[in-house]
C-alpha cells in the first residue's frame, strides 16, 4: 500500500461532485488516481464536464458502457478488480449513488481497501428505486462517511453505522456551482437556445418517469399542459429521450426539446429560469442554492432538506400544472436561510479529513 487516493467516477452527478474534492487533495499536496468506469460516455454526458470543470484527464478509463443493472455491475465489477489491484491505493473514494459507486464500493472492501463514501446517509426509502439500494450498501461497506445534510447523520446512526466515521461536511456540488457561479450566463443561453424572457426548465430520467411507457406519457402530457403556461427548456438525457418522444412532448406548442447540456450552459439556464421541472437529484439541491422554485415530479425524495430550506416541492403528475400556475403567480417563496455548510467549503472539509487518516493510517 501507498498514501495514494483513488477516486472512481462514471457518471454525470459524480463529476460535478468529484470536482472540488479532487481540486481540494491537490491543494493538500495528495497523490491522487482518477479512474473513470465509463458508465457514461457520449461527449455530451461526459467529456464536456471534464473540460469545464476543471478535472484532471481520467488516469484511466476503463469503458464499460451501459447495460441491464447484472450486466452493467458484472462488468464494473470486474474492470475495478484488475484497476484497484494494480494501483493499490491507501483510500479509494467513491461519489453518490450510481451503478459504479455500488461496484467499487464492493470492490475494494473485497480486496480489503478502505472506502470513503462522498453524499453518505441520504435515503428516500423507496427500494424501488436504484439508487437507494445503491447507496445503501456502500455506506455499509465505508470507512470514511460524508454527510451533505444533517438528517443523513441520523439514518447512519440509526442503521449502526459508527458516528466516528461520519463527517457533516457540506454539499461538494453547491462547491461547484458556486466555483463557476459567475460563468452562468441566463441572457446568453437563452438567446442561444431561442427561448422568450420567461420560461421552465425541466429534466426527466429517472426510471419511474420515463421507462414504463403509461408513466412517460403521463409526463409527457403534463409536460404539453405545463407548457401552455410557459415555454419549457427540456435538455433530455438520453435514457428519456426515445420514450419522451414517443409519448407526445416532440412539437408540442411551447416544448423546446434539447440535447443534454454541458454543465456552464445548463446552470446558465436553470440560473435564469422562473421555475425548473425535474427528477433529478442534484438538480433539487442547485435550484434551492439558486432560489430558482423547483418541482420535483417524485413521490419521495432523498434530499429533504431542499424543501424544508430551500426552494423545492413534490409533485404529482396531475399535481404539477396547479403547481407552476402558483409559482408563476409568485407564491412559492424561497426560505431565507439554505441548508447548513452549503457554503462552497465542502471540498476542503472532505481533503481535510482524508489527509488526516492518510497521517494515520500509512
Ligand atoms: C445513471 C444513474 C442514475 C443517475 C444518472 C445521472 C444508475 C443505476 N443510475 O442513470 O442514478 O441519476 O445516471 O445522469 O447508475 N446512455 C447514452 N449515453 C451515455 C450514457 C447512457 O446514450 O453516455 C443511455 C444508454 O442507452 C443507457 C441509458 O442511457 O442504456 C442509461 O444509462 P445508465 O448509465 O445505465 O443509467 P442512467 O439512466 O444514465
Ligand atoms: N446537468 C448538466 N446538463 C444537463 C443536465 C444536468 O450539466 O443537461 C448537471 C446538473 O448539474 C445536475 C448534474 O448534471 O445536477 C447531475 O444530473 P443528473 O440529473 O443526470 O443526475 P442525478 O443528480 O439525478 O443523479
Amino acid at each position: 500500500m501507498n498514501g495514494r487516493v483513488l477516486h472512481v467516477v462514471g457518471t454525470r452527478p459524480n463529476f460535478v461532485k468529484a470536482a472540488p474534492v479532487v481540486a481540494a487533495l491537490r491543494a493538500a499536496g495528495c497523490d491522487q488516481v482518477l479512474v473513470h468506469t465509463g458508465q457514461h460516455y457520449d461527449e455530451r454526458m461526459s467529456d464536456i464536464f471534464f473540460r469545464q470543470l476543471g478535472l484532471p484527464e481520467p488516469d484511466t478509463d476503463l469503458g464499460v458502457g451501459s447495460g441491464s443493472h447484472a450486466g452493467q455491475t458484472a462488468d464494473l465489477l470486474i474492470a475495478l478488480e484488475g484497476e484497484l489491484s494494480a494501483r493499490d491505493p491507501a483510500l479509494v473514494i467513491v461519489y453518490g449513488d450510481v451503478n459504479s459507486t455500488l461496484a467499487a464500493a464492493l470492490v475494494a472492501a473485497k480486496l480489503g481497501m478502505p472506502v470513503a463514501h462522498v453524499e453518505a446517509g441520504l435515503r428516500s426509502f423507496d427500494m424501488t428505486m436504484p439508487e437507494e439500494i445503491n447507496r445503501r450498501l456502500v455506506d455499509q461497506l465505508a470507512e470514511l462517511l460524508f454527510v451533505t445534510s444533517p438528517e443523513a447523520v441520523g439514518h447512519l446512526a440509526r442503521e449502526g453505522v459508527d458516528p466516528g466515521r461520519v463527517h457533516l461536511v457540506g454539499n461538494p456540488m453547491i462547491d461547484t456551482l458556486l466555483t463557476h457561479l459567475g460563468h452562468f450566463d441566463p441572457a446568453a443561453a437563452r438567446a442561444a437556445y431561442a427561448l422568450p424572457e420567461t420560461y421552465g426548465v425541466v429534466t426527466l430520467h429517472r426510471p419511474a418517469n420515463v421507462d414504463d411507457p403509461e408513466a412517460a406519457k403521463a409526463a409527457a402530457r403534463a409536460l404539453t399542459e405545463a407548457a401552455r403556461l410557459v415555454d419549457l427548456a427540456v435538455p433530455l438525457h438520453p435514457r428519456g429521450r426515445a420514450a419522451l418522444g414517443a409519448a407526445g412532448l416532440d412539437g408540442a406548442p411551447g416544448v423546446h426539446i434539447l440535447e443534454p447540456l454541458g454543465y456552464v450552459e445548463f446552470m446558465s439556464l436553470v440560473r435564469g429560469a422562473t421555475a425548473v421541472i425535474t427528477d433529478s437529484g442534484g438538480v433539487q439541491e442547485e435550484t434551492t442554492v439558486l432560489g430558482v422554485p423547483c418541482l420535483t415530479l417524485r413521490t419521495t425524495t432523498e434530499r429533504p432538506v431542499t424543501v424544508t430550506h430551500g426552494t423545492n416541492r413534490l409533485v404529482g403528475h396531475r399535481e404539477l400544472v396547479p403547481a407552476l400556475r402558483k409559482v408563476l403567480d409568485g407564491g412559492q417563496p424561497a426560505p431565507e436561510e439554505g441548508p447548513p455548510l452549503w457554503d462552497g467549503r465542502a471540498g476542503a472539509r472532505i481533503a481535510a479529513v482524508v489527509t488526516r487518516w492518510l497521517d494515520h493510517h500509512v
